[in-house]
């Protein structure tokens, strides 16, 4: 086992018959997936949301049963991944795009456990690339306020030779802020801008960080 399964792997035990779960996205994440799928096929009931279009083709391989957010009004546990975690519990997470829905089903479950391999342990937020999600109209506009605003490389994220186009029909500005002093400030003036519609950091939403290592061992912080 790699330590991302290792640690995927033991987020699913926290998986219990007959709750409602979030399924993050990204390829720890999908080792989450796999064993709560592993679980399914041995009869443990479970409904789900995914995180992104490629987490629900992975739901739909292993038969778990997804559900809409009208038919719930909490999910009792979420799982995901993180491209940063500080011993805060504070994350830098949209690496592969799916910030918002992350963030969304972290936010309206009880329990939100972050899976990680050691290589994610920072001791402080900044140094992965801060992924902001921001709406098309106008982009360039907002993409102006950012920078006239932070003295710091932003880059307007690629496929190919196109913007690269969020699940929910965004686009996405990575911002490279080096240190990020103090998440929580940072958190809040990004949030205020018009045209930001999300961005990657995760203040105050973590309950456990389970951490993975290549020995096989998991390291468990609440
Ligand atoms: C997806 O948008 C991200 O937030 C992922 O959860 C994060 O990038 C971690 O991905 P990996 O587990 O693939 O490193």
């Amino acid at each position: 086992m790699n330590a991302k399964q290792v640690a995927g792997y033991r987020a699913a035990e926290f998986v219990k018959d007959g709750m409602t779960i979030g399924l993050g996205t990204g390829s720890t994440a999908y080792y989450a997936i796999e064993k709560i799928g592993e679980m399914v096929s041995g009869g443990l009931q479970v409904r789900a949301i995914a995180t992104s279009s490629a987490s629900e083709e992975l739901a739909k391989k292993y038969n778990i049963p997804l559900i809409s957010a009208s038919e719930v009004d909490h999910l009792d546990l979420a799982i995901d991944g993180a491209d940063e975690v500080n011993p805060q519990m504070e994350l830098i997470k949209g690496g592969g795009g799916a910030l918002l829905r992350e963030k969304l089903v972290a936010m309206h479950s009880d329990k939100f456990i972050v899976i990680a391999d050691s290589s994610k342990v920072v001791a402080s937020l900044g140094q992965f690339k801060l992924p902001i999600e921001i709406v098309p109209f106008t982009y360039e506009w907002t993409l102006k306020l950012l920078r006239n605003r932070y003295d710091v490389p932003f880059e307007m994220r690629k496929n190919g030779d196109d913007l690269y186009v969020t699940d929910n029909g965004n686009y996405i500005v990575d911002a490279a802020f080096g240190v990020i002093e103090s998440p929580a400030t940072l958190a809040e003036e990004l949030k205020a801008i018009t045209g930001v519609v999300e961005h990657g950091l995760f203040v105050g939403i973590t309950d456990t960080v389970i951490i993975g290592f290549e020995d096989g061992r998991t390291e468990i912080n609440e």
